[in-house]
């Protein structure tokens, strides 16, 4: 497996390969490695020909009382678990090879980053925006894979691509969850055993919302009250948000019909953890019996 650290060596690489006709496969990522990302790759690996994953813990998406110093990072171990994977060639590149002295453009895309994380995270999906714009300016991948955990974020992306015209297919792929339900995320090395068990009531509120649903409950408004009643029952958690949007759009809505989001975070001690659920609400047989 390639490792590269600066721009020129990645963009050697993959111009050579995609002048062989070969597809480019990338998964942008911060690093330290869970079974989420290699399925990402994994991913990568079964449709294109060369897979390329970058590791940057990208400074402007996290706000001032963020944890950008204190993100998991282990480096070697993430290079070990990408080769195992089968992964072609990692870009790891410095602050100072992305954002050298002079620079100053910012890549934003407006309205569907105006809620959920959005509004959470001021600014935040404008450092995503940017840093993914030039990964894909600079690996020119055909396709990117991004995690349907960070949901919004893989919609604003797929916006920017068609807004900005540019050449990748965007492919969501499902989340990764632990044994217990926790969605995995690599944030969830800084939960204690005891707000690891707290932070479970996430999955138990997002699968009673699935069960409501089911059961023929059409009104936006209950659901988000029975996702907030369990969340609410945990005294470590702390709510963040509770929505539900129509997809793709993420747009408001009065009654549950077609595809929706419905989309949580939560602060468990120090740390913000966010899960969903993509609801593909059947006609409406329960609330019109024949
Ligand atoms: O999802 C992430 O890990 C990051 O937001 C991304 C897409 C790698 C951009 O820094």
């Amino acid at each position: 497996m390639l490792i590269c650290h600066t721009i020129k060596e990645i963009k050697s690489f993959t111009r050579q390969a995609a002048s062989q006709g070969k597809t480019i496969g990338f998964i942008p990522t911060m690093g330290y490695f869970h079974a989420g990302h290699l399925s990402l790759m994994s991913e990568a690996k079964k449709i294109c020909n060369v897979v390329v994953s970058s590791i940057f813990v990208n400074p402007i998406q996290f706000g001032p009382q963020e944890d950008f110093t204190c993100y998991p990072r282990d480096i070697e171990r993430d290079k070990r678990l990408a080769e195992e994977v089968g992964v072609d060639a990692i870009f790891i590149p410095s602050a100072e090879e992305m954002y050298p002295p002079r620079f100053s453009t910012f890549v934003e895309t407006k309205k569907i980053t105006d809620c959920l994380c959005g509004k959470s995270r001021p600014g935040h999906f404008q450092g995503v925006t940017t840093v993914v714009t030039k990964l894909f300016n600079i690996i020119q991948p055909d396709m990117a894979f991004f995690g349907q955990k960070d949901f919004q974020q893989a919609a604003i992306i797929r916006r920017m691509v068609e807004d900005l015209n540019l050449e990748v297919k965007i492919i969501l792929v499902p989340t990764v969850r632990d044994k217990d339900g926790l969605a995995l995320s690599s944030r969830n090395v800084y939960l204690t055993p005891t707000q690891r068990q707290a932070a479970l009531s996430i999955p138990k509120s997002l699968a009673l919302a699935a069960q409501i649903v089911e059961n023929g409950e059409r009104d936006p408004a209950k659901v988000k009250m029975a996702v907030s009643g369990v969340l609410a029952a945990e005294p470590l958690v702390e709510i963040d948000y509770v929505e539900i949007y129509s997809l793709p759009h993420l747009e408001e809505i009065s009654f549950l019909q077609g595809e929706v989001l419905l989309a949580v975070a939560a602060k468990v001690g120090k740390t913000r953890l966010i899960d969903n659920l993509v609801l593909k609400i059947p006609d409406n047989k329960v609330n019109h019996p024949k």
